[in-house]
């Protein structure tokens, strides 16, 4: 269980990015975030992998708390920040270096297989296109085999076929081990294809509106009249988060939908 309790954060410029964030997420569930730009979203990531250190509050992964970057919690971020000087294999391999060399090989082999790259394991980064190379990222953030994956607009930079496509990959990623996955997305439709949860969050300073349990069956589907009926009590919770700005460091209860 991943619980987030009474989180804050104030950079030290004194911008204060989120406040009062309370969440608990349970084992598997893939949960979304969505909000405008500057909401927090990547802040609250940071903080959940334990890069960034929260102002108030604590994170906790089974009872422990998150206090720095760990192997159980993969990472994968808007672009895929591969390594140009080593192949694809050795990127993907170079978070478990600590680990005896054969099972190096064999969880490399096992993620790039289950990222359809077995073929490209020699290949250089600058040799695969967009897609592949946000498939290799995933196989980097599997390949520490994470109980929880944290993904930060992992699709935003690529076209509408590949991220359907990488949006389909990730789920049947997800069925192996399925881990716990927060994803941010600025795109609603593809919470709705992904998440069981989605939270809906609100700038000035970021915290959580709204979370939204879409009654939706799995594998969702896009032209249900019931998907695309989430689709618009979605973008309307959007738009009231742009509306309903406020300051201060006031408590703001969140509403559930
Ligand atoms: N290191 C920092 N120092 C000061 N302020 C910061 C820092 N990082 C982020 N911020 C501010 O905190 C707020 C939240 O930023 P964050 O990147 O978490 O938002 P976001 O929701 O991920 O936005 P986007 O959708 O554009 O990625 C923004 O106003 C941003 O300018
Ligand atoms: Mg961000």
């Amino acid at each position: 269980m991943l619980t987030i309790e009474s989180l804050s954060k104030r950079y030290p410029n004194g911008h204060l990015a989120l406040t009062g964030i309370d969440l608990t997420v349970r084992p598997g569930e893939i949960l979304g975030v969505v909000g405008g730009s500057g909401c927090g979203k990547s802040t609250l990531l940071r903080i959940v992998s334990g890069l960034e250190a929260a102002t108030t509050g604590r994170v906790t992964l089974n009872g422990t708390a998150v206090t720095a970057p760990r192997e159980e919690i993969g990472f994968v971020f808007q672009e895929p920040r591969l390594m140009p000087w080593l192949s694809v294999r050795d990127n993907v391999a170079f978070g478990i270096r600590h680990l005896p060399r054969a099972e190096q090989a064999a969880r490399t082999e096992e993620a790039l297989r289950r990222v359809g790259l077995i073929d490209f394991a020699g290949a250089w980064p600058r040799q695969l296109s967009g897609g592949m190379a946000q498939r290799a990222a995933l196989a980097r953030a599997l390949v520490g085999r994470p109980s929880v994956m944290l993904l930060d607009e992992p699709f935003s930079a690529l076209d509408a076929l590949t991220r359907y496509d990488l949006q389909d990959h990730l789920l049947h990623l997800w069925s192996f081990e399925r881990p716990t996955m927060i994803l941010v997305t600025h795109d609603i439709e593809e919470a709705l294809v992904l998440c069981d949860r989605i939270v809906v969050m609100q700038p000035g300073p970021g915290r959580v509106q709204t979370i939204a349990t879409p009654p939706l069956s799995r594998p969702r589907d896009r032209a249900d009249p019931l998907f695309e009926d989430w689709k618009h009590r979605l973008l309307g919770e959007l738009s009231r988060s742009f509306r309903e700005r406020h300051s201060g460091d006031e408590a703001f209860p969140a509403a559930a939908i």
